[in-house]
């Protein structure tokens, strides 16, 4: 393993994997090979830049010709693929580009990978494919799918392809299924970015329902160790699961976010809830542990850690949330912060 295609490389975990390899692996040549979505953003990955190990592709997972012209020339015999549309409520407004990139790209990727016979296919999955899991259950990697968004649907719909090819083509693939991140470069649609912009401006936060809704959030670089640890020590055909174990209410997390930022909790806005929204997600870690893997930071620290990360780099998230941004937030939060309790 030493030439490494990272697909969706320019997204929010994407791009930490791409400065976690560079960083911890002196031999090894990083290329980034993204659309650019409104998600995939270069500045993700300016710590990277000039870097003569490493050379970012705009391409699509989709576009079989792209796909094999970055392999041929970047000699590629590993891929880690993070692309994908990501966000579940722009999945309940169209689920169609989330069939499209996560399920057909992913079959283009398996197929690239079966015909240049690649040592190693790795796929980004989710702790949602389990769905909403009732205290204390955590669930486990042989546990069934019970998806009920059309994104955890679309990203059950492309583990089922990866095994398919492992086991028909004999395709060298590991999945890891994460559970939330939080970190450096997350787009400021999903929930800690979004609350923790909001609060820097004074703005509400609007949280669902009421907000007694349970997440594990992980640090993205401890996510980041969780694959390399699967990539390297990993079985092939295998799924791993990998978060901190621990959950947190998300009205809980707010008010972190605003007591880190010193602003009032009278910002939180209870709004309308996500349609099927679920309740719960929590994974059995265990499999990944026995890889001598662990998860590093507990919430505070990930959630501190984030926080000031935000405050340090307006230049990145301000231009975001200026643009495309405000027709999303006006389209998905106008009627609801109206509404709000
Ligand atoms: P993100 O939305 O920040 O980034 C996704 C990236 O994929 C973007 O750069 C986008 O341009 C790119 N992309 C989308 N479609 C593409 C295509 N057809 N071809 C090439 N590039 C394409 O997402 P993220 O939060 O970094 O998530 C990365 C992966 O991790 C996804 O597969 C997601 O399902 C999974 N995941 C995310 C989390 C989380 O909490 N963020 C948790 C578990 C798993
Ligand atoms: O669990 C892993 C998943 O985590 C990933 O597979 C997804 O790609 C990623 O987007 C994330 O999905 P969630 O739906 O859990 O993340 P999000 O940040 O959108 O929401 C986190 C929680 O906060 C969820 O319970 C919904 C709630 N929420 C979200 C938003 C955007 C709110 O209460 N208000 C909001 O405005």
């Amino acid at each position: 393993m030493k030439n490494i295609l990272v697909t969706g490389g320019a997204g929010f975990i994407g791009s930490n994997f791409v400065h976690y390899l560079l960083a911890k692996y002196p031999d090894y040549r990083i290329v980034a090979y993204d659309k650019l979505t409104y998600a995939g953003r270069l500045e993700n990955l300016k710590p990277a830049e000039g870097d003569p190990r490493f050379a970012f592709v705009r391409g699509d997972i989709a576009d079989r010709a792209a796909v094999d012209a970055a392999i041929r020339q970047h000699q590629i015999d590993t891929l880690v693929n993070f692309a994908a549309e990501t966000h579940v409520d722009r999945s309940i407004l169209s689920s169609e580009p989330f069939v499209t990139n996560n399920v057909a790209g992913v079959t283009t990727l398996l197929e690239a990978a079966r015909e240049f016979k690649l040592e190693r296919f790795h796929h980004i999955s989710t702790d949602e494919v389990y769905g909403q899991i009732p205290e204390p259950k955590r669930s486990r990697e042989g546990d069934p799918f019970e998806t009920r968004s059309p994104y955890s649907a679309s990203k059950a719909a492309a583990e089922h392809f990866v095994f398919a090819y492992f086991v028909t083509y004999g395709v060298p693939v590991t999945i890891t299924r994460g559970s939330n991140n939080i970190g450096p470069y997350h787009y400021p649609e999903k929930a800690v970015p979004l609350f923790t912009t909001n609060a820097i401006d004074n703005e509400p936060l609007p949280v669902y329902g009421d907000g007694r809704q349970m997440r594990d959030y992980q640090y993205v670089g401890d996510h980041c160790e969780g694959i390399d640890a699967v990539l390297h020590r990993g079985q092939l055909g295998e799924a791993y699961n990998i978060a901190t174990g621990v959950e947190t209410y998300n009205i809980d997390m707010a008010r972190q976010i605003l007591d880190i930022l010193g602003k009032p909790h009278s910002l939180i806005k209870f709004v309308p809830d996500r349609a099927g929204h679920d309740r719960r997600y929590a994974l059995d870690v265990s499999k990944a542990k026995a890889l001598g893997w662990e998860s590093r930071h507990t919430f505070s620290q990930a959630l501190e850690q984030t926080v000031r990360w935000y405050v340090d780099n307006e230049w990145w998230w301000r231009p975001i949330k200026s643009g495309e941004f405000r027709a999303y937030y006006e389209k998905q939060y106008g009627a609801r912060l109206a509404a709000a309790k």
